[in-house]
């Protein structure tokens, strides 16, 4: 084991992330029978076969799932070397790898440009992507920081809300509940509703509402895009149910309205989370420590609510939740 190189690991992690010779070949710029060379020359070294090939495809054997692991170990803590003496040497330099569910995509960027001026030394890697594909990849360690409206119950976090996000009803500009106050659920229920994909956290919480009450709405069109969705609402396609932050750019004086429904908005957080026990790198705590101090007021600072600002509600405490 002792003759393994660093090189090798890096080839057969890309090899294995990929389950491919040939792609981590294009990613690593080699060719294809450099990286069977070493992934052999590794597997010698192990003792063991790190890969078996079944049909067309490519698996990692036990062995080999054992070295992955291994591998991410050490590059995590070859990464964390690399903070800690930028830090040293009084700079904070070095990558953070956030993931973030689709509705903090709005306000995510613009809380990167002040951190990213102030430190220009990191470099982020940001992953938007939906409820449950972030807390797959929480639960694999993909990432140093999670932004989600709802901490994971099955896995033990240190969760922060820093800011509200409230999920709105909206309509196209010119529709008829657009002036009437209160509109009840069942109303609601009437008109065609447009909704996220299975998946989704915005999804989960406006079907848990409407059960939670015993209305059914009518699905007439599952997207998987906020933006999409926006789009086929201005078309008249149906209304549906978004954060207010989906707004941020045109506010409410564009094509959409937002509608004034009974137990609407749906008040909810962005929590930044990571896996308790997880050893935050220096970038990824002071990102963390940014959100804590600044993360709301500029967020606030850019969230155009139009005339009708969403309803306050009392911070929650932050959790470690279970
Ligand atoms: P979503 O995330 O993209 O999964 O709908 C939003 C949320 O959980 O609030």
């Amino acid at each position: 084991m002792r003759q393994i190189t660093l090189h090798q690991l890096q080839v057969f992690e890309a090899a294995a992330r990929h389950c491919s010779f040939t792609r981590a070949a294009e990613e690593l710029f080699l060719t294809q029978p450099t990286i069977s060379m070493q992934v052999k020359q590794l597997s010698q070294a192990i003792g063991m076969p790190l890969f078996e090939q079944v049909g067309k495809r490519l698996y990692l054997t036990e062995a080999g799932r054992e070295l992955l692991d291994t591998c991410r170990d050490i590059f995590e803590r070859l990464s964390l070397l690399d903070m800690t003496v930028a830090n040293m040497k009084g700079l904070k330099q070095g990558q953070l790898r956030l993931a973030v569910i689709t509705t903090a995509k709005y306000v995510v960027p613009r809380l990167l440009g002040p951190f990213c001026q102030r430190y220009p030394g990191i470099d982020v890697a940001l992953k938007v992507t939906n409820h449950e594909r972030v807390l797959e990849r929480m639960a694999t360690n993909a990432d140093d920081l999670y932004i989600v409206s709802q901490p994971p119950e099955n896995l033990d976090v240190q969760a922060y809300p820093f800011v509200e996000n409230p999920l709105v009803v909206l309509a196209p500009r010119n529709h008829p509940l657009v002036h009437e106050k209160n509109i009840p659920l069942e109303r609601i229920a009437e008109e065609p509703f447009i909704m996220r994909e299975p998946g989704s956290g915005t999804r989960r919480v406006v079907q848990e509402l409407f059960d939670r009450h015993g209305v059914s709405i009518k699905v007439k069109l599952e997207i998987g895009s906020n933006e999409a969705i926006k789009q086929a609402i201005a078309g008249g396609l149906g209304i549906s149910v978004l954060s207010l932050h989906s707004l941020a750019l045109e506010g409410t004086s564009g094509q959409l309205s937002i509608l004034d429904v009974e137990h609407f908005p749906i008040a909810r957080h962005w929590y930044v989370v990571y896996p308790t026990g997880k050893h935050l790198s220096i970038v990824a705590r002071t990102f963390f420590d940014y959100l804590e101090q600044e993360g709301r007021q500029i967020a606030a600072l850019q969230t155009f609510i139009g005339s009708e600002p969403a309803a306050q509600e009392p911070e929650p405490e932050p959790v470690p939740v279970p």
